[in-house]
């Protein structure tokens, strides 16, 4: 494996020779603190129990009250546990001496969390963060998630996410770097960057994990887990690309994905295990299943019972089983029985333990005490980052009549309970942050306007009160609603139906909208959401996501002025859910959609989605001009001149697209290629620019097979996918 010393590759490659057959299996076993105790069926069923009743969630609590926690220990001392989910270093340490220190073998575990968008300090959601088009913040707040969770004894994070999603209706959208291939290969490459790249010392980098592959986002009417079917051309061309770009970059290891992709599911499908990621994609990790995904395959139809499935993902190149116990409990009589072939077996041990030397844990296994207490208080430079994040992260979306920045004396009336709120700021799949450590929306607001009045009022759920703010009698100069979701309504297993603001937070906006006042709507959300009315009566709408711990500042920086908005898209935003999905990137059609009756469109919803990929309002302007194609032998020069035609400086983000015209498939209308950051004073005027080589103009057919065909393409250049101006060329390869 790249990355690991001859004498690394050849102690590997010793350890293999003396262990036994049950020990190569338990490397391939990944497990979690279970509960035990109290109850008579397995905790899953308990929480099954209590969501639908059968138990009340007292009952369910007085259960829980007598529950242990099972560490498994006697699992890890026979060597039959290699992987550990805990986020506790002491109790890491604890674990790791067993493994280490009791184990026959002495292998030490690899312990792994899903450390999605931060350890301690919590960034932004990865759909709120790759809106700031900006690599090498990506590449930062990495590294320091990774530095932060090593020394907490995590060493490989269930992260990045990297599905590309184009249907907001899945909750999942948050978790990732939105709807285009190319933003999603070029996040997933500064990702691994940060994760991998500083090994200086063990202690500042993780084995990261793709996921999850693949396909996952395009699950069938955007509801989680559905059954996924896309023509191959798709799954080149879109899926597969962030998840090829990051194997490029050195990722080391990937988590097969919940779904079937045509009738197979990832867990068991040797042609994207084996066949894709391992041959083609030359992927040199290791791959372990999501979670209990290799039972779920009994479920899904394509085993007859455990042992099935559990010989079939072995043998399609699952390497590793992530909580089910299949692989310790079954793969060595399969072995024996001639089902399983010991290369298999071999193989997948070889890629676990070569990850496990490449991240030094046969020379240092545990916490240091120094490491343990390193982040007690965070380092002003990671909340920095985390305000950094957040604060590029904000889009605006609406600025009708200019009523932003607002005024340091501006008299505020800020309304919602999300905007005191904490934990609502953090986003999904955070697990190790602490209440401590967060600022909301109120605090931000409250240190930055003096003036200011705050009314809890309601939010995504239960009533909503406007008692407080009329006895008050008097709104102040403008009105900041922070109306949205909560954390719990995108994420895992957090699909919608209806992706408007939920609740009764619109009839809120309604009863302010009759003030009279301006009203400035702040949106915290992990999806885009359907925002048909708001766009229609609202003044002023600020995209701001789960920003993480550094939410309140950012915001309040954003609405002063202290910061000038530059988020824009990375998922469009749909007028009615029944657009979804709705991306940027979409087929022509013989019939594009137009006022026409007959062409591609809806009766009762606009033409494409409301706020597009790439949008994003500033508080200046910029200009286009001046767009440039120079062919060379092998490749196209690329250059436009962006002005800042406003009052303030601000930081564009310059997107380069393409379109392949006439090809022997369709293709969309529109491809990014390139973006590029670009800081410009007021009045002032740059060229960006970009090398599109020739190579890179081509796409997949349905056979995997990569084209590059003669013939006309238009190069774009703007400020969002819909705004941009145009050169044809015609191309010779
Ligand atoms: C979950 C998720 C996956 C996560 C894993 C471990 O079900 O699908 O993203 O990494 O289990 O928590």
């Amino acid at each position: 494996m790249k990355g690991l010393t001859e004498k690394q590759i050849q102690k590997v490659e010793e350890l293999l020779s003396r262990m036994t057959l049950e020990e190569k299996i338990g490397q391939m076993n990944q497990a979690a603190t279970s509960l035990v105790g109290g109850f008579d069926v397995p905790f899953e069923e308990l929480i099954e129990m209590m969501t639908d009743g059968r138990i009340s969630k007292e009952e369910f609590e007085k259960i829980m009250s007598t529950a242990e926690q099972d560490f498994h220990e006697d699992e890890i001392r026979s060597g039959m546990i290699g992987s550990f989910m805990v986020q506790d270093p002491v109790k890491a340490n604890e674990l790791q001496k067993i493994a280490v220190e009791e184990s026959r073998m002495g292998i030490p575990l690899i312990i792994g969390l899903d450390v999605i968008h931060g350890f301690r300090s919590v960034y932004p959601i990865a759909i709120a963060e790759a809106g700031s088009f900006d690599t090498d913040l990506f590449e930062r707040t990495a590294s320091m998630a990774a530095k932060e969770s090593r020394a907490a004894g995590v060493a490989w994070h269930f992260a990045p996410m990297v599905d590309v999603a184009r249907d907001a209706r899945w909750g999942r959208v948050s978790e990732g770097p939105g709807e285009d291939p190319y933003l999603g290969s070029e996040f997933a490459r500064a990702k691994i960057r940060g994760l991998q790249g500083d090994r200086s010392s063990t202690e500042n980098y993780v084995a990261a994990c793709l996921k999850h592959y693949v396909g996952y986002g395009a699950a069938e009417s955007g509801r989680d887990y559905n059954t996924v079917s896309m023509a191959m051309h798709q799954f080149y061309n879109n899926y597969l690309k962030p998840f090829a770009a990051a194997v490029d970059e050195g990722a080391m290891t990937v988590m097969a994905a919940f779904n079937d992709l045509n009738g197979v599911p990832c867990t068991v499908n040797e042609f994207l295990l084996r066949k894709t990621l391992k041959e083609s994609l030359g992927f040199p990790g290791f791959v372990v299943s999501d979670a209990n995904a290799i039972r779920e395959c009994v479920v899904h139809g394509i085993a007859e019972d455990e042992m099935d499935a559990g010989i079939q993902a072995a043998l399609a190149g699952m390497d590793m089983d992530m909580g089910t116990s299949i692989y310790v409990k079954n793969l060595k009589a399969a072995v024996e029985a001639g089902k399983v072939p010991v290369a298999v077996i071999d193989e997948a041990a070889r890629r676990i333990l070569s990850v496990k030397m490449w991240l030094g844990l046969f020379d240092n296994p545990y916490v240091s005490e120094e490491a343990m207490k390193r982040y007690e208080t965070l380092p002003d430079s990671h909340r920095a980052l985390a305000l950094e994040a957040a604060e590029k992260s904000v889009v605006l979306l609406k600025n009708e009549g200019s009523v932003l920045p607002l005024k340091k004396e501006a008299r505020i009336s800020l309304v919602g309970n999300l905007a005191q709120s904490r934990e609502e700021i953090i986003g999904a799949w955070a697990m190790s942050w602490q209440e401590k450590d967060c600022v909301p929306i109120l605090q931000g607001m409250e240190e930055t306007f003096p003036n200011l009045k705050y009314f809890p009022c309601g939010g995504p759920e239960g009533d909503i009160s406007m008692n407080e703010v009329i006895a008050a009698g008097d709104w102040g100069d403008v009105i900041v609603a922070v109306l949205g979701e909560l954390v719990s309504m995108s994420g895992e297993a957090s699909s919608k139906a209806d992706i408007t603001i939920p609740g009764r937070q619109r009839e809120l906006l309604e009863m302010l909208m009759h003030t009279g006042k301006p009203v400035v709507l702040v949106l915290m959300n992990g999806r885009p959401l359907a925002l048909e009315w708001e766009y229609n009566y609202v003044p002023v709408i600020v995209e701001a996501w789960h920003l993480g711990i550094e939410m309140g500042h950012a915001v309040a920086r954003v609405l002063s002025g202290e910061k000038n908005p530059e988020g824009r898209l990375s998922s469009s935003f749909p007028a009615l859910t029944g657009q979804c999905p709705v991306y940027y990137n979409h087929m022509n059609t013989g019939r594009p959609g137009s006022k026409s009756k007959f062409t591609s469109r809806y009766l009762d919803a606009p033409l494409g989605s409301l706020y597009p990929f790439g949008y994003g309002l500033s508080y200046t302007t910029y200009e286009y001009s001046d767009l440039k194609v120079a062919e060379t032998e092998d490749s196209l020069e690329v250059s436009v001149k962006v002005s800042n035609t406003g009052e303030r400086g601000g930081r564009e983000t310059v997107q380069f697209y393409m379109q392949d015209v006439t090809a022997t498939l369709v293709r969309p209308v529109k491809e990014l290629k390139a973006f590029r950051k670009v800081e410009l004073e007021a009045g002032e005027t740059k060229t960006a620019a970009f090398t599109l080589p020739k190579k890179e103009m081509g796409f997949y057919d349905n056979d995997g097979v990569y084209r590059l065909e003669d013939g006309l393409f238009r190069i774009y250049a703007g400020g969002s996918s819909k705004d941009c101006l145009m050169e044809e060329v015609r191309i010779k390869f």
